[in-house]
């Protein structure tokens, strides 16, 4: 057994950012990425659970670009597109790739590998990663027997939150039958619900980080429709000893009249 004081992967893991092209949303992001850079010495990497941009502009990536350049060469960064995000911006922005095919990738984080899938139906906000995604995601926990995250944007079941479980993964699941069998995969990565919440899915523990940009109500206080705002909260997760330990906690020194 490894103790967090020999080798341990510590992911930070942020989602939703909605940056909008006039700069809404991308103080609070940047305050973020800035503690993140301030504290890179102690992450292996960041992960990034999509909707990075709020309507898939060209010049919301050129501003999310900005955005993240304080990570540049300091942090690797590793995004899933969300139902907000343009896949073919992403690649042509973010990544480097030509195409508009799903954005798949696997990103060898630490002693983590990450599974990063694309969840996104173009025109939909509902989720699903449809079949060759999940050829390659099989292919993908065929081949690498290591601890494994998988990530993606839309969270594979309903949480109770009405205006958000109609589009949940679709496909949920032909995903469990995909990770039947793979006890490398210790943690599920998602976004899109804007609330740090912790459950399970197919027996794994299923981690939701919240958005940088607003947040939903807990359901004690969904009487009322609008969204909270609050600080935006960072997710680490912590990898040592076969499993993820997961800390939620407010950026520090954020201030609320950043919003
Ligand atoms: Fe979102
Ligand atoms: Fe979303």
């Amino acid at each position: 057994m490894k103790s967090p004081t020999e080798r341990v992967t510590r992911i930070a893991h942020i989602s939703d950012l909605h940056i909008h092209a006039a700069g809404r949303h991308g103080a609070r992001a940047s305050r973020v990425v800035e503690y993140l850079r301030r504290r890179a010495e102690h992450l292996a990497g960041v992960v990034i659970t999509g909707d990075l941009t709020q309507d898939g502009l060209d010049r919301e990536y050129e501003a999310l670009a900005e955005v993240l350049d304080p990570l540049s060469g300091v942090l690797p960064v590793f995004v899933c597109p969300g139902n907000h995000d343009d896949r073919g911006l992403i690649r042509r922005m973010l990544l480097n790739q030509p195409g508009d095919g799903p954005v798949n990738q696997v990103a060898r984080v630490g002693e983590l590998t990450v599974l990063l899938c694309d969840a996104v139906v173009p025109g939909s906000s509902r989720g699903e990663l449809g079949a060759a995604t999940l050829e390659w995601l099989a292919e993908a926990l065929r081949g690498y027997r290591g601890p494994t995250v998988v990530a993606f944007h839309q969270p594979p079941l309903a949480l109770g939150i009405s205006n958000l479980d109609g589009s949940r993964l679709a496909d949920s699941q032909a995903l469990a039958d995909a990770l039947a069998d793979h006890p490398q995969v210790v943690g599920i990565l998602c976004g899109h619900v804007h609330t740090a919440i912790r459950t399970e899915f197919a027996g794994i523990p299923l981690i939701m980080a919240p958005s940088t940009a607003y947040a939903w109500k807990l359901p004690l206080d969904r009487a009322d429709p609008d969204h909270g705002v609050t600080e935006p909260l960072v997710v680490l997760h912590e990898f040592w000893d076969d499993r993820l330990f997961t800390y939620f906690q407010p950026c520090p020194d954020y201030k609320m009249e950043q919003f």
